[in-house]
């Protein structure tokens, strides 16, 4: 232990067990981090130590612990804490952190939670007592008697903010939330202005140490607080990264020894000193943090796609490669880089280390594929806004930027960030009309409609008719209104006995084919005939059409009709589906959280199903 007023300098390991031993002194059950991709729908991420704890916060689950501390892998990308655009342009920001934390489930409360975080600052790290000051939630009376009469905090150094000043903390969606106090750490004049006395204090000079969050209170998705908890319960989290950065009397988290060693690499592999020049230093920083954030996803199971998640861990991957091509190297260099990140951090990950294969994989062909789109898109986006310059305009149509989306995959997110540094926008709404034009048109001609035999007489037929309204997750049989029939493509106004073609309904019970998932079959009775449906698929987009043949009498436009779902048909489905969720299951429990579902298909009695 040292004493407090000199900062014991500490390597990263021994700054995450002096934390832990603390705790685990103090009754607490030291709990594995869990993984970045949390058991919870509503977070893309894990935002915050208490994500894997949620459960217990809000009573659903009964805790094995009263008490819990732990370090956890945070990624803030997406979602309210979303920072990916300010990465390696400041000196504070990551997208991949990580937390160390304390927690009380309905135990121990404001005073000890206050207590033990002074104490095993200003005693277990060394800190100065005299540098700190505490913000609290501004009407949080019991929590600034705690840090004036037990503490010893001065009472001007304890300072009240509004829950838009940010002493109110929530995960950014419905949960559990509560006032919060932090303690921030003066670094001195060297680093920004005295505290004014009103508002938040600067950030730079004023570094937030560790935030105490008193979890009582639940809130709706609005934000709004809803009612209490069911009990009282602390949450807290630390920085580690900031923590490492005072203990090592470093200016940024950049500086802190597992950084250095990245941004060092990254230094060698384009060239320049880190430190020499601004816009330099932004690059070398980018590589450095996005290199260690793709190391981390792709060892707990993301991959690079479209969409969620892998979208994120795509645009770090172009993001990393292009801050590199700016600062002047355009050859692939990211494995490079996750390699010494496997190494650095993979004694306190092993996951990295039991994933180094994969992640070398994953991101050696994300890079290549980015770097030729990239290089056949810049040509074109180059002379593109020189263009623009010339003519004296300040935007890139949102046509130019479709064509070279269309053309080269150039992203979007890419081109506006190139068109900024050259002082252009993009006219991002335009390019959203494109895409939405083409995405409809992809989905039209990906429709083969009723037995692969419609043609545009039959869209225009279909194009007539409103949404068939879709009750079929309530009921297997509606009383409905026979709205078309179609004879091939041709639409008629009978069907005969014995000929196929197509019913289209008003409401209907029948599932078309979607998602893998095989379209329903079944009868549609009227008055008049049968018709047995053999296939349900979409016609075009919203509406649905039945395919089969009339077994009995006759259908008739306007005809009420029955329309039932074969009830066997139905159950082999949902079989299926439920087969598809086991094996999907079992394949992530035998070869990891990466094997993700690609495709299936979904028929009764049979199952495909793809993954990577
Ligand atoms: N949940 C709070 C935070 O993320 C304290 O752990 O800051």
């Amino acid at each position: 232990m040292g004493r407090g007023g000199k900062v014991i300098a500490m390597d990263t390991s021994t700054v995450r067990n002096t934390f832990l031993e603390f705790f685990r002194e103090r009754g607490h059950t030291i709990v594995p981090a869990s993984s970045l991709i949390p058991d919870d729908p509503t977070l893309l991420f894990t935002n915050s130590g208490m994500v894997q704890f949620k459960p217990y916060f809000e009573g659903v689950k009964v805790p094995p612990y009263a008490r819990a501390a732990s370090v956890q892998k945070i990624m803030r990308a997406g979602g309210k804490h979303n920072d990916l655009e300010e990465v390696g342009k400041t000196s504070r920001h990551f997208t991949f952190f990580e937390m160390l934390g304390n927690f009380s489930f309905g135990d121990y409360f404001k005073q000890d939670a206050c207590l033990w975080a002074w104490e095993l600052l200003t005693q277990g790290f060394g800190f100065d007592p005299s540098r700190f000051w505490a913000t609290i939630y501004i009407d949080d009376d019991e929590v600034a008697s705690v840090w004036e009469h037990e503490v010893g905090l001065s009472v001007s150094r304890i300072i009240r903010l509004t829950r838009d000043e940010g002493n109110f903390w929530d995960m950014g969606v419905a949960g559990p939330c509560g006032y919060n106090s932090e303690l921030l750490y003066d670094r001195g004049p060297g680093f920004g202005p005295k505290y004014s006395g009103s508002g938040e204090p600067p950030g730079e000079r004023y570094i937030e140490v560790w935030n105490l969050v008193f979890m009582q209170f639940l809130q709706n998705d609005a934000c709004e607080v809803i009612g209490d908890l069911p009990a009282k319960n602390v949450d807290t989290g630390m920085g580690f990264e900031r923590l490492v950065m005072l203990l090592q009397d470093v200016p940024t988290i950049f500086d802190i020894d597992t950084m250095v060693r990245l941004i060092g690499v990254a230094s060698e592999i384009i060239g320049g000193r880190y430190g020499q020049n601004d816009k330099h230093d932004v690059s070398l920083r980018v590589m450095a943090e996005h290199s260690r954030a793709i190391s981390f996803l792709i060892a707990d199971g993301v991959l690079p796609s479209n969409e969620g998640r892998g979208y994120v861990l795509r645009r770090l991957v172009r993001r990393a490669a292009r801050f590199a091509r700016k600062a002047g190297f355009d050859k692939p260099f990211l494995t490079t880089l996750t390699e010494v990140v496997v190494d650095t951090f993979g004694e306190a990950y092993p996951e990295l280390v039991r994933n180094a294969g994969l992640i070398d994989k994953v991101v050696r062909r994300e890079e290549v594929q980015f770097d030729t789109t990239l290089r056949q898109g810049l040509v074109m986006l180059e002379s593109e806004i020189q263009a623009v310059k010339d003519k004296g305009d300040r935007q890139l149509s949102g046509e130019t930027i479709f064509k070279l989306h269309d053309t080269y995959g150039f992203p979007l997110e890419i081109a506006t960030e190139i068109a900024g540094e050259e002082g252009l926008s993009v006219d991002s709404a335009q390019f959203e009309s494109h895409m939405k034009v083409q995405r409809e048109r992809a989905r039209a001609a990906r429709k083969t409609g009723p037995g692969g035999s419609r043609s545009m007489g039959a869209d225009e037929v279909l194009s007539q008719f409103s949404k068939t309204e879709f009750v079929g997750y309530e009921k297997q049989t509606v009383e409905s209104q026979v709205a078309a029939l179609l004879n091939g493509t041709q639409d008629v106004s009978t069907l005969t006995e014995g000929s196929e073609g197509v019913v289209v309904l008003d409401t209907t019970a029948f599932y078309p084919e979607g998602g893998g998932q095989i379209g329903d079959i079944g009868e549609i009775s009227t008055a008049a005939g049968r018709f047995e449906v053999t296939d349900t698929r979409w016609g075009i987009p919203g509406v649905i059409v039945h395919k089969g043949r009339v077994t009995a009498g006759e259908i008739n436009i306007s005809d009420v009709a029955s329309a039932s779902v074969s009830a066997e048909h139905r159950q082999g489905v949902h079989q299926s589906h439920t087969a598809t969720h086991i094996i999907h299951w079992a394949l992530r429990d035998v070869l990891g959280e990466h094997a993700r579902q690609q495709g299936s298909l979904v028929e009764p009695g049979r199952l495909r199903f793809d993954f990577s």
